[in-house]
């Protein structure tokens, strides 16, 4: 762990809650019931094998998809004292304003057509109704910001003129561009090559730092997330398993599922010849729709309980750590 890495001096980031978030898609559930907050300033870390509906769950909390094809309900969503589902359509804006979202993929959030300054400074001038002069300033800055040198020449480039590291580079100073106070970060090294992943990674931190910002990283990989998140939520087959602080859940996760995702990463980094341990079967398809735990059929501490769904509970002697399985649940013998 690196506490330094963590440390956000002064917050400009506002607080997040998703409160009962469950998406479907075709009547089938991808994302069941999710529930949770993040206080100004502070980086939540979400992390499932793919398909677990870490996407959705970000995505369909800031009306990010498409109604067309899925059916999105909540309790509540709020930034600070907003209620998203409140907007009546109008998500686009505070979108484009106080949430910020960088994809795995730069060329999602790019138009091959348009020269960079184009994107930059038409996102700008619309959200902040900037004049032209005033929004090409800030978008050198926003390139300075993100580590493009250069910046003059290159605002006149095209995306297919630049590297995949620079891209991305590029779309994070879009999601920077109207000062955000949330940070969704969807597996943005992912696309990656290794050498570029871990000057992505240092980028985001070192702009959270300077801007006090809250951030979601969504990721499969839960050994980055010792770096970067201060609370950790574990989904498995639609449903958020585990939520509690970075420290006591990547040093001692309680639930199964998350225990051995864990496994399987120490494994790698023990390395020299040892077997690298992962857990065996794959998540069942229609996981959210199961009656019981997703995780039973994969589980090697299940018992007659399982079959039924178990709820969210705060871990035994802990604060602010839930996990949903009966094995924490008190009453029921471990
Ligand atoms: N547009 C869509 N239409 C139908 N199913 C979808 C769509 N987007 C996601 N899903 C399904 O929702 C589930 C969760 O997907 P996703 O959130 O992308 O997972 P993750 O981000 O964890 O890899 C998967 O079963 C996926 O197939
Ligand atoms: S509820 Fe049962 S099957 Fe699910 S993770 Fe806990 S022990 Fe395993
Ligand atoms: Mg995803």
């Amino acid at each position: 762990m690196t506490p330094a890495a963590k440390t956000v001096p002064v917050s400009t980031g506002a607080s997040f809650e998703v409160e009962g978030l469950t998406v479907r898609f075709g009547g089938k559930t991808a994302v069941d019931n999710v529930s949770f907050r993040l206080a100004p300033g502070e980086a939540l870390g979400i992390v499932g094998e793919s398909g677990s509906g870490k996407s959705t769950t970000a995505m369909g909390a800031v009306g990010l998809l498409d109604p067309e094809t899925a059916e999105v309900e909540t309790r509540h969503v709020r930034l600070d004292d907003m209620d998203l589902g409140k907007l009546n359509g109008k998500q686009a804006g505070v979108l484009g304003r106080r949430i910020g979202v960088v994809f795995q993929n730069p060329m999602v959030a790019l138009n091959p057509v348009l020269t960079i300054e184009r994107q930059l400074t038409d996102h700008m001038r619309q959200h902040l109704r900037l004049d032209a002069r005033t929004a090409r300033a800030r978008a050198l800055r926003l390139l300075g910001e993100v580590g493009i040198t250069d910046a003059e020449r290159r605002l006149s480039f095209y995306p297919f003129q630049f590297s995949g590291g620079m891209l991305q580079r590029i779309t994070i100073a879009m999601a920077l561009a109207c000062d955000p106070e949330l940070l969704i970060a969807d597996e943005p090294t992912t696309a990656l090559d290794a050498t570029v992943q871990a000057e992505v990674v240092d980028l985001i931190l070192s702009i959270r730092r300077s801007r006090g910002l809250s951030l979601i990283w969504i990721t499969h990989d839960l050994a980055l997330l010792n770096r970067i998140a201060d609370r950790v939520a574990v989904m498995y087959a639609g449903r958020l398993v585990e939520i509690g602080p970075a420290d006591a859940l990547l040093d001692h996760p309680s639930h199964p599922y998350a225990a051995g995702l864990l496994a399987s990463v120490q494994s790698l980094w023990t390395g020299g010849g040892t077997e690298f341990r992962t857990i065996e079967g794959t998540p069942p398809a229609n996981g959210p729709d199961m009656p019981g735990c997703a995780f039973a059929p994969r589980c090697p501490r299940a018992f007659e309980r399982c079959a039924t769904r178990p709820p969210m509970a705060t871990v035994p002697g802990a604060s602010a750590h839930d996990v949903a399985c009966w094995l924490f649940n008190s009453g029921v013998p471990a």
